[in-house]
């Protein structure tokens, strides 16, 4: 049995702080859980660190299940968040349950996650009635990057402050069992974690969150077109890979690689007679 929603909310009952990572392959996910991840987010940031696009707007419900099912057959027992994409949940309260469910059944993930606040509260309601968890995803929101106008910390007047402990609150009432926060004042975060029962999971958000989670391709350095202020690099892969690629090219001009070892023999008699036989006019 995978982890469990209720597994996740008594970890911050217990007072245990939630790692997350975002996962959007086979090897990685496999890899992730081996190392102690037990919720993994296969999110929509997808779009930038895996399929070149400059937002999440263009990312697609066959892409976003495409990428949950192989999350889904790497990783065996972590709980798998699918995001649900731009324009999959917004227009239209039936359409919601009806990409939710299929992120769920075609993905094979555990619950589905979609940003916004009081405005999705009852979309929220109805996806949950239908028996799919979902994650909420407050403070910057990416999908309405062309609306915010930029990627900034929301929630620093205290208008907005209030907007978002309500957006908060309003997601909890609706359901939700968990919510990401995203690039919001750390005393904001705070607050809005200690107010609800359900966990918030921060992304630039502070140490007060109940769990943080980042972009895999941030954290492991991968990713360079854009490195938020939030992502600590806890390893170079990029750096790892540029250099393992040159010695690889340089090898191969060398003729160093492959070497004898990491090729195949040939009896010399059926070698000389394939010569004779080919040969022959
Ligand atoms: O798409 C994503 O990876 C996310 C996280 C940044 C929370 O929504």
């Amino acid at each position: 049995m995978r982890v469990t929603i209720k597994e996740i909310q008594d970890m911050k009952r217990r007072g245990e702080k939630i790692p997350v990572l975002t996962a959007y392959d086979y090897t990685t996910a496999k890899l992730v859980e081996d190392a102690g991840i037990q919720v993994l987010l296969v999110g929509d940031s997808l779009g930038q660190v895996v399929l070149g696009y400059d937002t999440t707007v263009p990312v697609t419900m066959d892409e976003m299940v495409h990428h949950i099912r192989a999350v889904a057959r790497g990783a065996q027992k972590a709980h798998i968040i699918g995001d649900m994409p731009f324009m999959s949940y917004q227009a239209d309260q039936s359409d919601a349950v009806r990409n939710a469910g299929r992120i769920l059944k075609e993905g094979g993930c555990q619950s589905v996650k979609l940003e916004g606040g009081r405005t999705v509260a009852g979309t929220v309601s109805r996806i949950v009635q239908t028996g799919i968890p979902v994650m909420g995803h407050i403070g910057l929101t990416p999908q309405a990057v062309n609306q915010i106008g930029g990627y900034r910390v929301q929630g620093k007047t205290p208008d907005d402050a209030a907007r978002l402990l309500d957006d908060a609150l309003a997601l909890q009432e609706a359901g939700a069992y968990a919510l990401v926060i995203e690039l919001v004042p750390t005393p904001l975060s705070e607050l809005i974690s200690k107010r609800l029962t359900i966990p918030t999971i921060g992304i630039g958000a502070g140490a007060g969150c109940d769990g943080q989670v980042q972009v895999l391709h941030d954290m492991l350095g991968l990713f360079d077109d854009f490195v938020p202020k939030h992502a600590r690099r806890f390893a170079q892969l990029g750096a790892g890979i540029r250099s393992a690629v040159e010695e690889y090219v340089a090898d191969v001009q060398a003729m160093t690689f492959p070497s004898d070892d990491e090729s195949f023999k040939m009896e010399q008699a059926v070698v000389e007679e394939l010569e004779a036989a080919t040969s022959r006019p």
